[in-house]
């Protein structure tokens, strides 16, 4: 097939590279699977992740409406934008029909696997008319392959008045979160909230959850607005664009490197000096330039301005990764804990954009730039020991919601990312037990990837993801804590 995306990879090579963990590798095998199967234990599969040779999907793609009477339709709402995007990308479409609503019943080749579904929904305007998602929905499920998607697209109840047209609308949220606790075997379900947004806008968010960049993010919804998309390369859509990383030397910080350069930007790795040969070592594997710094120093702002326009003319993307625990129950919490995470996490974020978006330095961050910061899990639902983590993450989500309006008019857009679980060296030093509830309290039954956090945040830094700004976008596989 001359898809554009190139060849795929071999479902085995997919399997020995993803799965994240020791327990995951053993149910990997025949005799692990029957024996977590007997037990009721957990059954992580290896997750499509995103390769640049590697289809969108494999298996056709069920695109469908359901319009204000319940009916499904081929084209309503906003499909024809998506079916547009899936036709160019040579993703094969299945139109609802009569065949649609057949179950697969074993070993009927008549009813292939889908290897995704897209149900757009924002027509819906009463409770009955959902009815429509459920005909059409409920056999298509039944045969999703595995780490199938299935997305869903509505209008923001808050951009509607009328109590049932609300209702309607935010029932949406209730199905996108259940039925991503009912699949199985790496399949996820998301929706985006897309109201007046532009047609390309739609496409692309679309294009994001089939695609294997969103492996970790489930039961999640986007919500996007009015605004115009930037142009942006295909292939590497971040081409031409500067972007500074944060916490660099490693984990998280390190895989954001290795993927924005990736997708064409030119990056400035930024981290501690005791890290700087760490640091070094990931910014030369992509022809990067390394920046030690404290980033708690208050002119970090400025040294990332001078460090960007002297060496690459300019800055478009920023990162804000480096973060620090210092767990303590509260009664035994030091003064020194409390502000080390406070002032790294928080204050340090809030420093660096007040210098980078100051009005009296308009050369600092580009129009259109984007700015990313890592918040967590667990500054939504809190956690045991982490006051003082959890107050700095649910500080940037506040951060994040207050500073989007003010740089909108400028297109420049700010979101954060909350990760769940993610297998790095913070969380390996966790002790066994929460470590291990952590790792498959999900609806995917095991802990992320580094890289499944740099994929997302490279999507909200394309030209193109203009319309997202304000958001928190959950990276945690479902989790059942704080959900
Ligand atoms: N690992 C997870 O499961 C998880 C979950 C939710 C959120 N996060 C967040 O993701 C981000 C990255 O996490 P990680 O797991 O890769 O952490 P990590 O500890 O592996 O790496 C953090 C990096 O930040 C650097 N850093 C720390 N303080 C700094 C400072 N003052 N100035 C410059 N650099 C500094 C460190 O040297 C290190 O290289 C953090 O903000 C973290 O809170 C991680």
């Amino acid at each position: 097939m001359s898809n554009p995306l190139g060849k795929r990879l071999l479902p085995n090579q997919r399997a020995r590279q993803d799965q994240t963990d020791a327990y995951g590798q053993l149910v990997a095998t025949g005799l692990g699977q029957a024996v977590a199967k007997r037990l009721g234990l957990p059954r992580p599969v290896a997750l499509r992740r995103f390769a640049v040779t590697e289809l969108l999907c494999d298996e056709p793609v069920l695109v469908a409406s359901i319009g204000p009477d319940g009916e499904a339709s081929a084209d309503g709402g906003h499909l024809p934008a998506v079916l547009d995007r899936l036709q160019h990308l040579e993703i094969e479409v299945e139109a609802p029909d009569e065949d649609t609503t057949r179950t697969r019943a074993a070993g009927d080749v008549e009813a292939p696997r889908l290897g995704g579904i897209v149900l757009d929904l924002s027509t819906v305007r009463t409770p009955e008319a959902l009815a429509g998602f459920r005909a059409l929905a409920a056999p298509a499920v039944k045969r999703l392959q595995p780490n199938a998607r299935v997305v869903l697209i509505g209008t923001d109840p808050d951009e509607l008045t009328d109590p049932r047209e609300v209702a309607s609308q935010q029932a949406i949220s209730g199905i996108v979160r259940s039925l991503g606790k009912e699949l199985r075997a790496g399949a996820t379900t998301n929706a985006v909230y897309a109201g007046e947004a532009v047609a390309a806008s739609v496409a692309n968010t679309v294009e994001f959850f089939l695609s294997g960049r969103s492996a970790y993010v489930a039961g999640q919804i986007l919500r996007i607005n009015a605004a115009e998309p930037r142009p942006q390369d295909r292939g590497r859509p971040l081409t031409g664009k500067v972007a500074v990383v944060t916490g660099a030397a490693r984990g998280i910080g390190a895989a954001i490197v290795e993927v924005l350069a990736r997708d064409g930007a030119t990056v400035v790795g930024v981290d501690v000096p005791a890290a700087g040969e760490s640091l070094a070592h990931v910014v030369n594997n992509v022809q990067g330039t390394a920046l030690a710094l404290d980033i708690t120093d208050p002119t970090a702002g400025q040294q990332i301005l001078d460090h960007c326009r002297a060496r690459h003319g300019g800055l478009d993307i920023v990162i804000h990764n480096a973060g620090i625990t210092r767990d303590k129950l509260l009664v035994n919490m030091t003064e020194d804990r409390w502000n080390q995470v406070l002032d790294v996490n928080l204050g340090a974020v809030l420093a660096i954009n007040e210098t980078l978006l100051a009005p009296s330095d308009r050369g600092g961050l580009a129009d259109g730039a984007r700015i990313i910061c890592l918040s967590s899990q667990n500054g939504i639902a809190g956690a045991r020991g982490q006051t003082n983590y959890a107050a700095s993450k649910a500080g940037v989500i506040g951060l994040v919601a207050a500073t989007a309006p003010l740089v909108a008019d400028r297109g420049i857009t700010i979101n954060a990312v909350a990760p769940g679980f993610i297998e790095t060296e913070m969380t390996a030093r966790m002790p066994l037990a929460p470590r291990e509830i952590g790792r498959r309290l999900n609806s995917l039954q095991q802990g992320g990837l580094p890289v499944d956090v740099a994929e997302t945040i490279a999507f909200l830094a394309q030209p193109g993801s203009q319309a997202i700004n304000g958001q928190v976008l959950r990276i945690c596989g479902q989790s059942l804590i704080g959900a």
